[in-house]
């Protein structure tokens, strides 16, 4: 195995961008469906991956809506979350801050405390088990409206032991980050830390407007921002994490190919970027994946990936200690 490759795999990771949803892997997802009575689609995995062919963010977004569609139980929540637990011993994924999203669910009937629960146990026997870190981060939907989003707030303060911040995803084109902001300003007050996708499909605008009016940590995607010189300064002198999904913006056609992602251009710029999986059931590739083929397509050097695993650890929501207990593991 070539040298890169080894370190790659050998080297501990923290994902940062990871919608829990996005890892129903197609043999849970038939499996689920049977057990639950639910009607999808498909009849077999070769069918699953032929549907697997998105166009953009929307067209993605019907077929990974509908997947969630299975996930019932506590139990459901608690196997689809365990799987991915699993594929973290395997990346040496060390500390994970994961995405739910509850209107996906509560709109079919099932609870908040079902859906958080299972999420929740899977995690907390990972770190038991073998010492995963984790946090839960309660994505709102864009499309939905700012009181279903309220609604979705009070729930969350129900399990502030369990959820350590608030996010935005689905639909981004149309839905600016600006018709949250009284809801961002809310959870900020109940203590939740904040992040927002933004510039994944939508302009520049979209990321200032994450950064000056919902006030987040840190900005999932980002990949439009070099469109925008005055905002790369920004980010960069303000060291703003971007979580940025290169096989997700491969499948979603953000880029035509990996050769063509602006991934080492960001690296360049100095701006605070690492590699996440974003919904690697459907993207095709877990954390290494994302990393072994970036580094092939970009040609990043062992000092490029040694930089985008520490700013993994540096733009978590883990505590100084924790952090150069990772870092220091570089030197
Ligand atoms: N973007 C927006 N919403 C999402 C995504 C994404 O990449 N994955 C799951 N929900
Ligand atoms: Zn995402």
């Amino acid at each position: 195995m070539n040298e890169i490759v080894e370190f790659i795999r050998k080297s501990p990771k923290a994902e940062l961008h990871l919608h829990i949803e996005g890892t129903l892997e197609p043999d849970l997802l038939f499996k689920l469906a049977k057990k639950n009575k639910i009607r999808i689609p498909f009849s077999n995995t070769e069918e699953i991956k032929s549907a697997y062919n998105f166009k953009n963010l929307e067209s993605f977004l019907k077929i990974f809506y509908q997947g969630s569609s299975v996930l019932i139980k506590e139990q459901d929540f608690f196997d689809l979350t365990w799987a991915y637990v699993l594929k973290c011993k395997e990346d040496n994924i060390v500390h994970t801050e994961i995405f739910f999203d509850p209107q996906t669910h509560i709109s079919r009937g099932i609870d908040f405390d079902v859906v958080i629960n299972g999420i929740y146990k899977a995690l907390e026997k990972g770190n038991k088990e073998f010492g995963l870190t984790f946090g839960i981060i309660m994505c709102f939907l864009r499309h939905l409206d700012e009181l279903s989003a309220f609604k979705m707030l009070d729930r969350a303060n129900e399990h502030k032991d369990k959820i350590i911040g608030v996010g935005l995803d689905s639909s981004e084109i149309g839905h600016p980050p600006k018709k949250f902001e009284r809801v961002f300003k809310k959870a900020i007050e109940n203590g939740f830390l904040t992040v927002a996708h933004a510039g994944e499909e939508g302009p520049p605008e979209y990321i200032w407007e994450a950064l000056n009016l919902l006030k987040v940590k840190r900005i999932d995607h980002g990949v439009q921002c070099l469109k925008d010189s005055k905002l790369v300064e920004k980010l960069r002198n303000d060291q703003i994490p971007l979580t940025v999904c290169p096989l997700s913006n491969i499948k979603l056609c953000v880029f035509k190919e990996l050769k063509q992602h602006n991934l080492k251009k960001m690296l360049n710029e100095k701006l605070m970027v690492m590699v996440n999986s974003d919904d690697p059931a459907y993207f095709g590739g877990y954390l290494n994946k994302n990393l072994i083929e970036s580094q092939n397509a970009l040609n990043f050097s062992i000092e490029n990936i040694k930089t985008l695993l520490i700013n993994s650890f540096k733009s978590s929501f883990l505590n100084d200690e924790k952090k150069i207990k990772w870092i220091k593991k570089f030197d």
